[in-house]
């Protein structure tokens, strides 16, 4: 694990790979994986070899959709390590060193940079279930990054929106895991649930228009949501804390409600209400008071509904 916010920005077990097969450098430290990840890194620090002039290590241009198949093909032999040709170099140089453990990589959808996650021979189509999650937590009035499910021969990958750029511009990000450790002596064992972060959006956030509060809220009605879909990969390093370039207008409007469920959704919705249930009475037990027991009482009903 790398320094504070340093960590954010090296590549993951993922990238490491990638840089190990793509780079081939001669030494493996901290220094050559940030360095080689570019400046398509997850968040806006960058690295440069110079200490007067910005030379970060430049990638040609990102792959584009159509490119989707080819380019699942190259990232599957990477993964298999098998040899590849200097054009499928080309192809998973620039954002194939991209973040988290399983096979990834940056492509580009009209002008703006997407990430594409690939099936990785899980026993169920995890891009699919991925792709229907984030658009139930949508429905459940959770602001989430934009998906499309990617098809390609035999399988499905998951394309996200960045959420950590505007256009071009590098938005700074740190993962709720960096901030919440920066809160304790180096050292010491940090608390990294999600009352601790409630409290650190309150403390640190941003207060204009009760942005930090609306942020609390939001993060209760996304712990909830993880609890209900038995989110088994709900850790510090898969929550983002994004620095506002100004104050946020506060967003009126209440949060949609699903669409009524089918015959089929019928099952999967008892299941949730019964659940429901376990989360008012977790809430009770862990004193977790982000917001009065009523909101989350309705909370749970919006997305158990
Ligand atoms: N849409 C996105 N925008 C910006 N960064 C992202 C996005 N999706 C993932 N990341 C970054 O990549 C990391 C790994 O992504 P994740 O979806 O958690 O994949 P994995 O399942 O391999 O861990 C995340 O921790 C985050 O830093
Ligand atoms: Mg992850």
């Amino acid at each position: 694990m790398a320094v504070g916010a340093v960590d954010d920005a090296r590549p993951d077990r993922w990238g490491e790979r990638v840089i190990q097969f793509i780079e081939k450098p001669s030494r493996l430290s901290l220094m050559e994986y940030l360095y080689f990840a570019g400046d398509d890194r997850f968040g806006a620090l960058g690295v440069s070899t110079a200490k007067d002039e910005y030379l970060p290590q430049r990638n040609g241009p990102l792959p584009r959709m159509e490119n989707a198949q080819f380019l699942s093909e190259v990232i599957a032999k990477i993964n298999g390590k098998e040899p590849i040709t200097d054009l499928e170099r080309r192809m998973v140089a620039a954002g194939g060193s991209f973040g988290g453990a399983k096979p990834k990589a940056l492509i580009e959808i009209d002008g703006a940079q997407w990430v594409i996650k690939f099936f990785n021979n899980e026993p169920i189509d995890a891009p699919l279930i991925e792709h229907a999650s984030m658009t139930l937590a949508s429905q459940a009035g959770i602001s989430v990054a934009e998906t499309r499910l990617v098809p390609l021969l035999g399988e499905n990958a998951i394309a996200i929106r960045r959420f950590d750029r505007d256009g071009t511009r590098r938005i700074h990000c740190l993962s709720a895991g960096t901030a919440l450790r920066a809160l304790v002596t180096a050292g010491d064992t940090p608390d990294l649930g999600y009352p601790n972060l409630a409290q650190l959006l309150r403390r640190a956030g941003n207060t204009a228009h009760g942005e930090n509060k609306r942020e609390m809220v939001e993060l209760f009605r996304r712990m909830v949501f993880n609890i209900l879909m038995d989110n088994t990969d709900d850790h510090e390093k898969n929550h983002a804390l994004l620095l506002a370039p100004e104050p946020t207008p506060v967003r009126q409007g209440r949060p949609r409600r699903p669409t009524p469920p089918g015959a089929r959704l019928r099952r999967v919705t008892f299941k949730l209400r019964a659940r429901a249930a376990g989360v008012r009475r977790w809430c009770g037990r862990s004193g977790i008071n982000l917001v009065e027991r009523n909101v989350a009482v309705q909370i749970v009903r919006i997305i158990a509904s």
